[in-house]
This record gives structure tokens, sequence and C-alpha cells, in this order.
């Protein structure tokens, strides 16, 4: 008969075990938003500027929303240039829509209206939709991220 030397696993030893998974799994996931926080390209940063395609088929009054970084923009294209807002509504964040017809923008959520400058003309929006820097090279055009 093999007599072994080998000891079964005691409640303490378990428990210990326990109390160390549990402080890394705390420690990871209260470390986990601090280096989002610090490392920008996981917020979209560092994303510089982003090509509107098809900028040159726009025609004035036209607008498209494009994706810069983790933000949704609208650009349009004025009789002077284009210019781009962010489509997050200053309310509760819906996306707002641009209204080619009437020359504005609208949120379906509460039904604001904001003017073709991105200020507030009805509804419950506390604030105008933030402007974006447009940059044009020839007939490329760019969004710059903020
Ligand atoms: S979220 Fe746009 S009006 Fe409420």
């Amino acid at each position: 008969m093999a007599v072994t030397t080998e000891k079964p696993p005691s409640r303490r030893g378990f428990i210990e075990l326990l109390v160390v998974l549990g402080t890394f799994v705390s420690g990871v996931a209260m470390a986990v938003p601090g280096l989002m926080y610090m490392w920008p390209a996981a917020k979209g940063g560092g994303v510089g500027k982003v090509e509107v395609e098809g900028a040159s088929g726009m025609a004035p009054g036209d607008g498209k929303i494009i994706q810069v970084g983790s933000t949704a923009v609208i650009v349009v294209r004025g009789r002077s240039g284009f210019r781009a807002y962010s489509a997050v509504c200053t309310h509760l964040g819906c996306l707002v829509r641009w209204d080619a017809s009437e020359q504005q923008f609208f949120c379906p959520c509460h039904a604001a209206v904001f003017d073709e400058n991105g200020q507030v003309v009805s509804g419950p929006p506390p604030a105008p939709l933030p402007s974006m820097v447009v940059k044009e090279v020839g007939d490329t055009v760019f969004v710059v991220a903020a």
C-alpha cells in the first residue's frame, strides 16, 4: 500500500487564495479606467484629422454624417464653404440630423431644432451644437479631431 505525503488543501488555504484573487480582480477593475483616461488613443484622441469622403460631390446645402474618432460629426456644405458640428444633441445625447430642405439640424428625441450655425432655435437643449474645425485643401475636406 502506497503512502502519500501530500496534504489535502485546507480551508484556510482556499480562503487565502480567494482573498488574493479578489484583491487582484479589484485592482484590475480600478486600474483599467485610470489607464484608459491617461491613454488618449483609447478615448479616440490622436485621430488628428479625418477626410470627408465625397465632399467634392456635395452640393451647397447638403450635409453628411461622419465619424471623427469616437464622435459623430455632421459636415454641412454652405455657400461659403464647409462647416462641421458635433452630431450629439446637447440635451440628452441623441444624434441630430441635418434637414437639407429646412437648412437646420433636427433632434428626433425631443423635437429640438438648431439653426444652420448650430444655435438652438427651439426645444430643450441647453447649448448649441459644438462646432468642429474644418480644413479644405483643394477639393479635399478634413475635419480636425477635438
Ligand atoms: S436629446 Fe435632443 S432634444 Fe432631447
